[in-house]
């Protein structure tokens, strides 16, 4: 399973670089902007750090823009992948930037047939927001056992990417539905290696060794 952080913060990225686990990142406007930096640097400044798949999302919302949009992020670095949304003009701009060979990552994914549509269009990423479901007392881990059944049941290669991750809970029910890629905010990528017992564990083995070698 993949893990990609879900972030444009760059110590937080650095950091998730650093442990040895981290092959991708995913951005969007909203958290570009809470950072009060340049768009188009942040998302070079990452791709500097991080040589997995980075998402960077279009601005626009008509297919021509999409695709003027599209292909001036492809230019920034081979590891781009273009983040394009789950409606009718970002299907027609997934196709188009597919069939040119620009990886894309179709988001704000909400109901099975979104997936199955940017699957036909060549998406290289669907990515189904978990917590968004959640939040309206719907649950999220449902839907991405549909996509993983449509896809495997049609052979569709492309990868499915759960997003919208909040805690540990959901992204172990995710490894268990057969996600292909968690994107994960750095807060809770640091509870994965977390256990109390661990802790309780080294301490006594600590205690243990000090006692009887000093
Ligand atoms: O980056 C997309 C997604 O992961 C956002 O998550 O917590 O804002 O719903 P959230």
């Amino acid at each position: 399973m993949d893990l990609y952080i879900d972030t444009a913060n760059l110590d937080e990225i650095k950091q998730a670089h650093d442990m040895g686990i981290l092959d991708g990142v995913t951005t969007n406007p909203s958290l570009i902007a809470k950072e009060g930096v340049d768009y188009t640097k942040r998302i070079t400044e990452i791709c500097e750090i991080v040589k997995g798949p980075v998402s960077s999302e279009v601005i626009s919302t008509d297919y021509e823009g999409m695709l003027k949009e599209g292909r001036e992020a492809a230019k920034i670095a081979s590891n781009i992948v273009v983040k394009l949304p789950c409606t009718i003009d970002g299907v027609k701009a997934c196709k188009a930037l597919s069939d040119e060979g620009t990886k894309t990552n179709l988001t704000l994914c909400f109901q099975p047939l979104q997936a199955l549509m940017v699957a036909k269009a060549g998406a290289f990423l669907v990515s189904p927001f978990i917590g968004r479901l959640d939040d309206i007392s719907q649950d999220g881990m449902d839907l991405i056992g549909q996509i993983r059944q449509i896809y495997d049941n049609y052979g569709y290669p492309t990868k499915i990417l759960a997003a919208s991750i909040r805690h540990p809970k959901h992204m172990v029910d995710c490894a268990l539905a057969g996600a292909d890629v968690a994107t994960v905010p750095f807060n809770v990528i640091k509870q994965f290696m977390s256990h109390p017992l661990t802790d309780i564990g080294l301490e006594k083995f600590l205690a243990d060794y000090k006692k009887q070698f000093g």
